[in-house]
């Protein structure tokens, strides 16, 4: 019994010690090991935080989606789920870009959507508002790369900042069309045309590794 336990005794002893020089080792590599991070710390957490906006944005666009189908109007629908598609495929963008230059990625909760819209008028402005405001997110990203002098980040930001463009010019299309059919008192005839138009957009948006400044 004497000699069983100085046995196991003796190889616990053995694990600690073997133990103790993994972890030695493994810290004597974390020492030596090149520092392949190409982002600052701040640029890094401002790239996490516009990846989690472009998701929420994605969230705003399906809730939007959702509710317009259910008034029964699937052409509106149709676009505005391709467009939900689409800000997911910015996220992934932000997030390949962060794991390339060989950051950390930090997914987060979303923030939940907007309130349900009170008429699609009202739908079509707060998307307008919302792709403001994510323009001033986006300017802000340019301005941080540009001081830090990253050009790679304020490479990829002038990707960002030409989407912007289109995206709000397409939200003032949507507007401007609805105020031309007559606004909060459009007529049924022109939303059911307005639906038949967006109905011709395609169903669904290309993946994150097929997105080009000509294609989002
Ligand atoms: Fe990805 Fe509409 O902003």
């Amino acid at each position: 019994m004497q000699d069983f336990t100085s046995h196991i005794d003796s190889r616990i002893c053995d694990d600690v010690r073997l133990n103790q020089v993994s972890k030695k080792f493994l810290n004597q590599i974390k020492t030596n090991a090149m520092n392949t991070n190409r982002l600052s710390k701040t640029l890094a957490a401002a790239l996490n935080a516009q990846l989690t906006k472009e998701a929420h944005a994605s969230q705003i666009y399906l809730s939007y989606a959702s509710w317009i189908s259910h008034q029964g109007f699937g052409g509106i629908a149709n676009f505005l789920f391709r467009h939900a598609e689409e800000e997911r495929n910015h996220m992934m963008k932000i997030l390949e870009y962060i794991i390339k230059r060989g950051a950390e990625v930090h997914i987060t909760a979303i923030p939940a959507p907007h309130d349900t819209p009170a008429s699609i008028n009202s739908c079509f402005e707060k998307i307008f508002e919302h792709e403001v405001e994510n323009t001033k997110a986006i300017y802000a990203l340019v301005k941080m790369s540009f001081d830090e002098e990253d050009w790679a980040t304020w490479d990829l930001m002038q990707w960002f900042v030409k989407e912007q463009t289109e995206e709000e010019t397409l939200a003032m299309t949507l507007m401007d069309k609805l105020k031309i059919a007559g606004g909060e008192k459009v007529s049924s005839m022109a939303l059911y045309s307005l639906d038949r138009d967006l109905e011709k957009t395609p169903d669904s948006a290309t993946s994150a590794q097929d997105v080009t400044a000509e294609k989002p």
